[in-house]
């Protein structure tokens, strides 16, 4: 098991360029089952998840193929076992959405229900709610979801909005079935993450019939067929709001290339709030601070709001503003694993429910310290940046699952990570 072992405090300087979407790649490799054939994803990301998905795909009979250029070939013509093993889904929870495409392909699916996780619970009951609406049969069998629709799926008008919002990945599922439905369905309360709209680009680029893309209501007249896909996916924008956090937090100046800094304003408008500059470069951004951080309240929120992939990047930045910040989290009101670790590097936080109180403090300070989630660990990534002494970060594997080799991208810019077998520490 690796761990990091970070210098700290650095400068960073340069330019970085972002890397394709993982949020966004994910359901699109769930699509490529809607279309028999192969299909072509570039800027796929080279993530643990990523090759999580293809194995998934593979275990489902397909064929799964990474080329040197960031381009994934996936052939699903040979897709015929519907069932998502347990085995693989409890590794990555975004399995779920091969349930609407394989329903929608096979008249049946079999998938594992996810498990819990370091975010805390995630219910997959809208999921299930809109696959119904479109005429599936679904019921729980020993921990799988059992879905039929032998007489295929038919339209329908389903809202999909829940307690905390819409769902990401749920819009995603129900979209996907829809596009191979008999006649017109309006998803309403549909998720406006970036993330969905590219899948339903792609997917009309597969010939699927979707209005609507970006908005809360997507309207999706059924097709007989689509057709394999040849699609480039989009910057991750979660990616991209951690180095401009990256340059924050080290009081630096960073320059991101493959940005789109439209899809990051709720992120842009509170670096600007706490004396960070951001302009926008014909391909990204400049991101800067020279004076101190200010204190500054957020709430996380589904897309355009600030989003919950951000706030624990976000809080180690805030844990040193020139006063009291206030960090609320209405999306997963449990993601507040890295407080603990943040805490162990001296920031001042109190959580009070799904809320934190972060006291800025003048410095962080180095310590041995446990990765959790993805996030959560580039958190913790960024406070060793900024933290005097050497920060040792355990259980690198989570940051692996969402950034494709950071200290590689980051030593470039100044950072001063190494990568070590935890016996060699
Ligand atoms: C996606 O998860 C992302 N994952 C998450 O990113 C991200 O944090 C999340 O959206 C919110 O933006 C992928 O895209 C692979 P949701 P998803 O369904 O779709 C509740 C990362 O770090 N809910 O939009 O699973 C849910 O509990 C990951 O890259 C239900 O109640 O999230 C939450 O409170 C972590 N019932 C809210 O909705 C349901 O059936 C939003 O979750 C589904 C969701």
């Amino acid at each position: 098991m690796d761990v990091f072992r970070i210098e700290g405090p650095v400068k960073l300087s340069g330019s970085v360029t972002v890397n394709g979407s993982k949020n966004a790649s994910l359901p699109i490799m769930a699509a490529a089952i809607l279309a028999p054939g192969k299909s072509v994803l570039k800027s796929a990301p080279d993530l643990s998840d990523i090759t999580v998905c293809g194995q998934l795909l593979e275990q489902l009979g397909g064929k799964v193929t990474r080329q040197n250029n960031g381009v994934l070939l996936i052939d699903s013509t040979t897709i015929d076992n519907p069932v998502g093993d347990y085995e693989i889904v409890r590794k990555m929870r975004a399995s779920i959405c091969i349930l609407g495409p394989l329903l929608a392909r096979c008249g049946r699916a079999t998938v594992s229900m996810p498990g819990g996780c370091a975010i805390g619970y995630r219910p997959v009951d809208i999921h299930l709610r809109g696959l119904r609406e479109l005429g599936a049969k679904i019921r729980l069998d020993n921990g799988y979801i059992v879905a039929e629709a032998p007489n295929g799926l038919r339209g329908s008008d389903i809202f999909l909005g829940g307690s905390f919002g819409s769902t990401v990945l749920g819009t995603a599922n129900v979209l996907m079935a829809a596009t191979l439905a008999k006649g017109r369905t309006v998803i309403e309360s549909a998720a406006c993450e970036p993330e969905v709209a590219d899948l339903a680009t792609c997917l009309n680029q597969m010939g699927a019939k979707i209005t609507g893309i970006g908005s809360p209501r997507l309207t999706i007249k059924g097709v007989s067929q689509l057709k394999p896909f040849d699609y480039e996916v989009i910057p991750d924008r979660i990616e991209a709001g951690t180095f401009m956090i990256a340059a924050a937090i080290a009081k630096s100046r960073l320059e991101l290339k493959n940005c789109r800094l439209e899809d990051l304003m709720a992120v842009v408008d509170k670096l600007r709030e706490i004396g960070v500059t951001v302009e926008s470069t014909h391909s990204g951004c400049v991101v800067a601070r020279s004076g101190p951080v200010k204190p500054a309240d957020i709430t996380t929120q589904p897309f355009p709001g600030f989003p919950t992939d951000l706030q624990a990047q976000f809080m180690a930045l805030l844990s040193l503003a020139e006063g009291n910040s206030i960090v609320i989290e209405k999306i997963f009101p449990d993601r507040f694993m890295h407080v603990a670790e943040l805490a162990r590097m001296a920031a001042n936080l109190r959580k009070e429910g799904p809320a934190v109180i972060v006291s800025g403090v003048k410095k962080l300070i180095a310590a041995p310290v446990m990765a959790s989630d993805l996030r959560a660990s580039a958190a913790l990534v960024l406070a060793g940046l900024a933290a005097e002494g050497t920060t040792i970060i355990n259980r690198v594997y989570h940051i692996d699952r969402g950034y494709e080799k950071i200290e590689q991208r980051l030593n470039p810019l100044g950072a001063k990570i190494i990568r070590q077998d935890a016996t060699g520490v």
